[in-house]
């Protein structure tokens, strides 16, 4: 009976270990719950980007906010898990799945190419810092240069006043715009939300970011489509502030790949899924060595329990 107890109990270690498995997606993140997904991960003074993300993340609603005509209104509807209570999501493969699965850093690299073209026209991404792209491959003097393309308000000087200057790898990525209400002011009202959470801010993430990306087309007949909204048919009331930010060529990728709609989609999909989680692929190596060294203990506690019972019976 003793090596039963033992085994079980090696096994329920086991299950202990399991969840560093766990991907962002099944990850209890409470998007929904005042905060935002920024409180599993962000520091208590998280800085505004958590309200960025917040507001677009915060309400829980039924399906009659979708419909509702004021852009401040619909944001509301993306907050619930994505696929449940709207349109049903395409599952997607993605490099980084599974317990071996890894971020293709090509693809990171081009992702990062188009946040930095097209999409930080309108949303920052102000939990990632220009040091932290080393984990893209990028090295010291490429992210120098990188950040140096920045220009960041610093300050105050000796004489109390705010200055500019080019970025550094210290800094962080800095949102366009210099408010919630200047955002606003350049969107017809709605806030384009901080990026650097959104993957683990919506249910589904992954999938749902690269869904809504790809998923612009016409209204369908007789679509009540409000005023400076643009049909989507991932984003949950179909109608969503944002203007389709990507077009065929929107970017030129250095690397020669050709940069279709769903390609760029992917890759800046995989830039943000790495932003939202950049110790993902740490985390599957601790995981796969708690596994291995469970395993190895079990198999020396059993060894261990039959010398010992050995003469008893
Ligand atoms: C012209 C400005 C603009 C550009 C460029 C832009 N966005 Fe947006 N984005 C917005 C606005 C405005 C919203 C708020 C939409 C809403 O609430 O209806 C938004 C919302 C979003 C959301 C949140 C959707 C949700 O579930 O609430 C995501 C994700 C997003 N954008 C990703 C991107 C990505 C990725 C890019 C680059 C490929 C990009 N955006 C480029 C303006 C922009």
């Amino acid at each position: 009976m003793q090596h039963k107890l033992l085994l079980s109990l090696s096994l329920a270690a086991l299950l202990i270990a399991a969840p560093a498995f766990a991907s962002p997606d099944t990850a209890p993140v409470q998007a929904t719950v005042d905060g935002s997904a920024a409180s599993t991960t962000a520091p208590a003074d998280a800085p505004k980007d958590a309200a960025a993300t917040e507001d677009n993340a915060m309400t829980k609603t039924d399906g009659d906010a979708q419909e509702m005509s004021a852009p401040e209104g619909h944001e509301a509807a993306a907050a619930d898990d994505g696929g449940h209570h709207g349109p049903a999501i395409p599952q997607e493969e993605w490099s980084w799945e599974g317990p071996f699965g890894v971020f293709d850093r090509p693809q990171l690299q081009r992702g990062f190419q188009v946040y930095k073209q097209v999409c930080a026209a309108c949303h920052g991404l102000s939990r990632v810092y220009f040091r932290n792209l080393s984990a893209l491959g990028y090295n010291e003097a490429e992210i120098k240069s990188i950040a140096a393309e920045t220009q960041v308000t610093d300050g105050p000087n000796d004489d109390g006043d705010m200055f500019e200057r080019p970025g550094r790898p210290s800094d962080h990525f800095r949102s366009p715009f210099a408010n919630d209400q200047a955002a606003r002011a350049a969107n017809g009202g709605a806030l384009p939300p901080d990026l650097s959470l959104i993957v683990r801010a919506r249910g589904d993430g992954t999938n749902y970011l690269h869904a809504i990306l790809v998923g612009y087309e016409a209204a369908p007949e007789g679509f009540a489509l409000n005023q400076n909204m643009h049909y989507n048919k991932y984003f949950p009331g179909h109608q969503i502030a944002m203007p389709q930010p990507l077009m065929e060529g929107s970017v030129t990728y250095e690397d020669g790949t050709t940069a279709s709609i769903d390609q760029m989609s992917r890759d800046v999909t995989a830039f943000l899924t790495w932003a939202s989680e950049p110790n993902m692929e740490k985390r599957k190596q601790v995981g796969l060595k708690v596994m291995l060294f469970m395993l190895v203990f079990a198999g020396l506690m059993y060894a261990t329990k039959r010398k010992v019972w050995k003469d008893v019976h």
